[in-house]
């Protein structure tokens, strides 16, 4: 288990509360909350409103009371009743422009501040209401409003401001009360709700990764997704996807680790035993036979060849390609000797033809290129064996080498007139293990091939034709930071004779 996922699971399990159900929790009860409020601001001012107006329809009935006796003369004793009855100070009439007194209650009226509910406005309410629950004294308020029954008339009254606030903070606590309780109720549902929709998954998403990254080569960890639709639904995919192609990846990668330490251990012993093939072609090479003294150099050269490779992979410990040391050479040389080998393994029926001009050549590491072009040439070799074996050749079989330069750019065909390459081995044509659609081929020569033209910051091409057969194109640019002006002005200057 690596550290980094090891606090990563314990944080998970130690922050449960701290987590996102906590977060979730909190901002539902805050917003629960502030719905509360904003619910509240409104309702308080309306319950002062609708205080306000009983209080103006009790005193109409009492002013109408007044109006029905006789120059509106009432005893001492009925003032006081009705004033105490409608809870006001003062109770007036007023008919266009003329005010009537109704009823009046002793003392001194000192009126602090007068209301006209007859304007409606919606953010004024709000705060005078707010003004009322936090003033501590009493004071006397003047109102004046439209009388529920009578019309063509206003009432103005006078009254004590405390009762109303009194019921104001009544009607407060109540609500509170009651939003304590709606914000448990519905901060509990929202909570268990998002939960279940959301913290749940996700937790248990969080403790997938977790647990697939302590071992991701283990296929089991991999999550099963569920069928959700929604975002969460389409993450559970998307990781499925990546773990899995994560844990492909590592299993191919150890695979390839295993692959490279076994070309290590062939590459030591096959270089012990072709040492002794060395040993044994020097010898050889005394023979005075001339049909030895023809093949001995040969096979001397591909020994050394060999053995010179493998100590090469041995050196670098790993299946992966030295980096090219490039140099200028004759590139018919070395297509001569490619040619040479070539024929060795090809039957009587392939003729391999050198086109390429004597006096070209070429920037880069001669033995990579001869294992690049080396490897198209037996391709070739062997398509067209197969052909004559299965009867579908053409009369003369032949593979043909040319070569031109385009600047600094030197192009290698080689091109056969065989079966062409066939649509199975071309879509992975240049994959290791993976292009090989012949019989007893491994299906690295073209991937190994591709690898070292790549490293030359060259390109292998194969060359789709309407012609019979297969043309490969090795692309390979010079070095630009080395310029030859030596060599190109050697060249020019033949230009010219
Ligand atoms: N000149 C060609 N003509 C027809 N088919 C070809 C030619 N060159 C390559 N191919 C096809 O491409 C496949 C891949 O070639 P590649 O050299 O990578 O592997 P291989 O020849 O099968 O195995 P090896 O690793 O032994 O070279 C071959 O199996 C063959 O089917
Ligand atoms: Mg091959």
């Amino acid at each position: 288990m690596n550290d980094h996922s090891k606090t990563s699971e314990q944080a998970l399990k130690a922050r449960l509360w701290r987590g996102l159900s906590g977060k979730v929790l909190m901002l539902t009860i805050i917003f629960v909350m502030l719905g509360e409020v904003l619910i509240f601001l409104p309702s308080i001012a309306n319950f002062r409103i609708t205080w306000l107006k009983s209080r103006i329809a009790t005193s109409e009935i009492a002013a109408l009371v007044v109006d029905a006796t006789a120059d509106n003369m009432i005893s001492d004793k009925l003032r006081l009743e009705l004033l105490r009855g409608a809870e006001v100070k003062v109770i007036a009439l007023k008919r266009g422009t003329s005010r009537h007194l109704m009823l009046q209650a002793d003392g001194d009226l000192m009126i602090a501040e007068r209301f006209d509910l007859r304007q409606r406005e919606w953010l004024t309410p709000i705060t005078e209401a707010f003004k009322v629950l936090f003033r501590t004294e009493n004071r006397l308020i003047g109102l004046t409003d439209h009388p529920p029954k009578m019309t063509g008339t206003d009432i103005e009254i006078v009254l004590d401001e405390k009762p109303l606030r009194d019921a104001m903070l009544a009607f407060s606590v109540n609500i509170l009360s009651l939003s304590i309780i709606l914000s448990i109720v519905v901060a509990a549902m929202v909570f268990l709700a998002l939960n279940y929709v959301l913290v749940r998954p996700l937790r248990k998403f969080t403790f997938n990764m977790l647990r697939f990254a302590n071992d991701p080569e283990d296929q089991s960890r991999i999550i099963v997704p569920g069928n959700r639709q929604d975002e969460i639904g389409i993450a559970q995919r998307e990781l499925q996807h990546m773990q899995v192609e994560l844990s492909n990846t590592l299993q191919q990668k150890n695979r390839l680790a295993a692959l490279g330490l076994a070309v290590s251990k062939i590459s030591h012993d096959l270089r012990n035993m072709l040492a002794t093939a060395q040993l044994i072609s020097d010898r050889l090479a005394m023979v005075d036979d001339p049909t030895v003294q023809r093949f001995a150099p040969k096979l001397i050269l591909s020994l050394d060849r060999a053995i010179g490779f493998c100590a090469q992979t041995l050196k670098f410990g790993r299946a992966s390609e030295a980096p090219p040391s490039r140099d200028w050479f004759n590139l018919r040389s070395l297509t001569e000797e490619i040619v040479d080998m070539a024929v060795i393994q090809a039957s009587s029926h392939v003729l391999l033809y050198n086109d390429v001009a004597k006096d070209l050549v070429v920037d880069a590491d001669r033995e990579q290129l001869f294992r690049i072009l080396m490897n198209l040439t037996r391709n070739a070799v062997q398509a067209l064996e197969a052909s004559i074996k299965d009867g579908t050749a053409l009369r003369e079989c032949a593979v043909r080498i040319k070569a031109w330069r385009d600047g600094g750019v030197i192009t290698i065909e080689v091109r056969d007139n065989g079966p062409g390459v066939p649509d199975k081995a071309r879509n992975h044509l240049f994959e290791a293990f993976k292009g090989g659609a012949r019989a007893g081929g491994t299906g690295l020569g073209l991937a190994i091939a591709n690898e070292l033209t790549r490293a030359h910051g060259g390109e292998l091409r194969l060359i789709t034709d309407a012609e019979m057969g297969a043309i490969f194109w090795v692309v390979l640019p010079d070095r630009i930071t080395e310029l030859h002006p030596g060599r190109r002005g050697q060249r020019e200057l033949a230009a010219g004779e």
